[in-house]
């Protein structure tokens, strides 16, 4: 297992479409525990794939609260059949936009199917924090990121803060507003 690097925005990966995955052998097992290490080192609560330059449709997602009870999910060419007209609103992060968060409103629910990584077809009903972040995870796999679901304004901000920081060879630096909430992939509390 190892810890890979973190692609961060602008970096144009992030807005490519990532292949569903044909077979799940030991490549990509090995791939799923170097993304959960990844995550759990940064610290985050999901990551995926194309996060770390692999184009494939691939997920990990970990919300337990309890970090002595781990709670690993494998999402492996997951597809959401279906989302409630509720919604919610979370303050989100991404572990590719850095201690920037900003709230987005989806579905408060949804449910995924998904391959295990035993290969296995499962499905899973989602809610609260959990569907908050699937739906976030499974964004990336489209070239999707939080920052598409805010204002234009906001976003172009973001993005400028980040080029600039990009070109200087550095992170840029914000006043994140930290609320009782955890943001997705990266914790509030640090
Ligand atoms: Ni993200």
């Amino acid at each position: 297992m190892s810890i890979r690097d973190i692609v961060i925005l602008p970096d144009p990966v992030l807005k490519e479409v990532c292949a569903p995955v044909a077979a799940v052998d030991d490549e990509v097992r090995a791939l799923l525990d170097d993304m959960l290490e990844t995550m759990y080192d940064a610290p985050g609560i999901g990551l995926a794939a194309i996060q770390i330059g692999i184009k494939k449709r691939i997920v990990v997602i970990d919300v337990s609260k309890d970090e002595d009870e781990k709670a690993p999910i494998c999402l492996i060419n997951p597809e959401i059949t279906w989302t409630s007209e509720d919604t919610s609103t979370y303050e989100e992060g991404c572990l590719s936009i850095p201690e920037y968060y900003e709230e987005v409103e989806r579905p408060a629910a949804c449910k995924v199917t998904f391959l295990d990584r035993d290969g296995k077809e499962q499905a899973l009903d989602c809610d609260g924090l959990l569907a908050t972040c699937v739906q976030h995870e499974i964004d990336h796999l489209n070239g999707v990121l939080f920052i598409d679901h805010i204002s234009r304004l906001k976003r172009d901000r973001v993005i400028k803060k980040f080029a600039k920081a990009a070109k200087r060879g550095e992170m840029p630096e914000f006043k994140s507003r930290r609320g009782n909430e955890p943001a997705t992939e990266r914790p509030l509390a640090e």
